[in-house]
């Protein structure tokens, strides 16, 4: 028996049918090419509930190094950033998360180069119907322009269904830190904007899903406030990862000299605020 009192929750991974054979059945370097994306890393499917239970879809774009080592998407800070929105429309574990891309991009160009590539999106467009032909759900969060022009695609392919659907098409969790990049802006530029965007959907988003939790649509201010990020649960990550996997300090960052280096190596650090281990000797 564990320790008496705590009772771990964890995601049981790809058990059921469709889900079981959709993991199984994941497409390789033959569909996704290694010059756009880092197939090395392995294909990384999901996050939330496979049980019938979610009411809302999320749909992100790629995945990044926090998940390329806890094995389920939007774990880091854009995972955080939108935890924190679904917990202002009151949802807090009937929620589930797709990327539009199996494998984290990588160079220029790739995103919406590949949104073409019939196989990725047909094998995209099975998850999508496994998801939303025969469940619950009420509402379609789309994280960006490649997610809201992938769940387009598939929408107009299932009008009867995609007609029930409300679909909130926001701008990508870490839009700011990539326009600013992008254009020279600001980066306080771009995070007003983009929490300016997140402020005019909650309203629609929040009618059109049944909340779980109490709902708070306080808008958000200018800048992210403490309180904006949310953790991600532990029922959302396979047994046994550690606490700070699903904490807000970064923990996984690409490092190397050169670009050879950097594709191979992530590096992981157990942040400050989780050594509780005893003092070492020096
Ligand atoms: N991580 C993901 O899994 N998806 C995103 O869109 C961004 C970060």
């Amino acid at each position: 028996m564990g320790v008496v009192g705590v009772v771990h929750q964890s995601c049981p991974g790809y058990v059921n049918e469709p889900f079981a054979s959709l993991a199984g059945g994941y497409p390789g370097g033959e569909v996704y090419p290694a010059e756009d994306f880092r197939v090395e890393w392995g294909p990384i499917f999901h996050r939330g509930r496979l049980d019938g239970t979610a009411r809302v879809l999320v749909l992100g774009q790629d995945p990044a190094t926090h998940e390329a080592i806890s094995r389920r998407i939007l774990v880091g800070e854009a995972g955080q950033r939108l935890q924190g929105l679904l917990a202002k429309v009151g949802i807090s574990q009937s929620y589930v998360m797709l990327n539009v891309y199996l494998y984290s991009l990588y160079g220029q160009g790739g995103g919406p180069r590949q949104l073409k590539n019939a196989p990725i999106t047909d094998y995209r467009n099975d998850w999508l119907d496994a998801l939303l032909t025969t469940t619950d759900i009420t509402a379609v969060v789309a994280l960006g322009d490649l997610a809201t022009t992938a769940y387009t695609a598939w929408a107009a392919g299932r009008p009867s269904v995609a007609n029930g659907l409300h679909l909130s098409s926001i701008r990508h969790p870490t839009y700011a830190e990539g326009a600013a990049r992008g254009s020279g802006r600001p980066l306080a530029e771009t995070t007003a904007e983009q929490l300016a965007n997140w402020n005019e959907h909650l309203p629609a988003l929040a009618a059109h899903l049944e909340p779980e939790a109490p709902v708070d649509l306080t808008p958000y201010g200018t800048i992210w406030a403490s309180g904006d990020l949310a953790l991600i649960p532990e029922r959302d990550l396979p047994a046994g990862t550690p606490v700070w996997w699903r904490d807000v300090a970064a923990w996984a960052v690409r490092s190397g000299k050169d670009a050879q280096q950097k594709r191979a190596t992530i590096t992981v650090t157990v942040p400050k605020g989780a050594r509780t281990w005893p003092p070492l000797p020096k």
